[in-house]
């Protein structure tokens, strides 16, 4: 089987170890870069998960590589396709993703410098929170072309989304269909009038209250866990979210999913990244697709514009 390209991952605790362990188990590209700024512990997570190779049957090789903040390590990332940024602190509970704004600011700021370094080529996916301010900053820091930078968001929300749609139905997870859009945190806008299951719209089975519950637990999807947890933040959705994407990225499939991405007037909004679909291939966002959306939907994904533009506008300094 033909492996090809090189991802990497930087940040090797929960988000990024198991999204290494997601990427080399797809036995698609030809080397996992996991690095991180603790001693060893990328080289052994790497070391462990390419002692399951065998068990698992994949041939995809995992790099660990420790890195200093000044750069020391980063050449193990030169000629990455895909870097996926999960490096920065993960909220503990009652705290809001805004909450890490400036501790994860200067933790992105730095890794993207690096990348924008070592791997001036590659398409980057954030993951960092507060995620949407994340991904502008490491824009930002990396001067990379804005199709290049591209958050992950709204395909772990809408997953959120759809298993709570049949959990509610008692149905197959893959029958249902459901998105979500706008901003990874308070703005997030889920979009029940794209929900369908079996292909029926999500309104001909459940009452709008029912829908409202658990259009509200999907925005609060994220913060339920940590409650639940106490230390730290989910990781397992999440990986798998960034880690369908970096897919999309290495094998250029132009699939469509909700992604954090650069609008250029899309739904006339501009100049701000936004959760929104996109066409994910091997120049990261190839094109941002427009959805039809039932009024108030569109007027919450502009309030959600707004409200990330505002805080977008004031990473430039952190
Ligand atoms: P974690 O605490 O388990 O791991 C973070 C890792 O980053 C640690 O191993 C730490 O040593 C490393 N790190 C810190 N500074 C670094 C640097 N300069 N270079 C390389 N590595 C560095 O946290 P977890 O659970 O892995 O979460 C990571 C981030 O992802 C958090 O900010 C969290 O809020 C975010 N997150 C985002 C989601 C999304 O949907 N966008 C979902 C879940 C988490
Ligand atoms: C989540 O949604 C904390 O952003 C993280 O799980």
């Amino acid at each position: 089987m033909a492996r090809n390209g090189k991802v990497t991952v930087v940040g090797a605790g929960f988000y990024g170890s198991t999204t290494a362990l997601r990427l080399a188990e797809y036995d698609i590209f030809e080397t996992v870069v996991l690095t991180d700024i603790v001693e060893g512990k990328p080289e052994g997570i790497a070391l462990d998960i390419n002692q399951s190779r065998s068990i698992e049957g994949f041939e995809t090789k995992v790099i660990g590589q420790t890195t200093t903040a000044d750069g020391k390590g980063y050449e193990a990332i030169s000629g990455s396709d895909v870097v996926v940024i999960t490096a920065g602190l993960p909220r503990k509970p009652g705290m809001s993703r805004m909450d890490l704004i400036g501790v994860n600011a200067g933790i992105v700021r730095g890794v993207a410098e690096n990348v924008a370094k070592h791997a001036p080529n590659a398409v980057v996916i954030v993951v960092s929170n507060p995620l949407d301010e994340m991904t502008a900053l490491a824009q930002i820091a990396t001067k990379f072309p804005h199709n290049r930078v591209m958050g992950q968001a709204g395909m772990l929300d809408t997953a959120r989304f759809t298993h709570f749609v049949a959990e509610k139905l008692g149905v197959e997870v893959s029958r249902v269909a459901t998105l979500t859009l706008g901003s990874h945190g308070e703005t997030m806008v889920p979009v029940p009038s794209r929900c369908t299951v079996d292909g029926k719209p999500l309104s001909s089975m459940l009452s709008a209250s029912d829908i409202a519950e658990l259009v509200d637990r999907t925005r609060n999807g994220g913060a339920e866990i940590v409650a639940l947890l106490k230390t730290g933040s989910a990781y397992y959705a999440p990986s798998a979210a960034a880690a369908r994407m970096a897919k999309a990225v290495i094998e250029d499939s132009g699939a469509v999913m909700p992604v954090c991405a650069w609008v250029t007037g899309q739904y006339g909004i501009s100049d701000v990244y936004l959760g929104v679909e996109a066409e994910i291939g091997r120049s990261g966002v190839k094109k941002v697709v427009e959805t039809a959306l039932d009024g108030a939907e569109l007027d919450a994904l502009k309030v959600a514009a707004e409200a990330v533009r505002s805080k977008q506008a004031d990473v430039k300094d952190l």
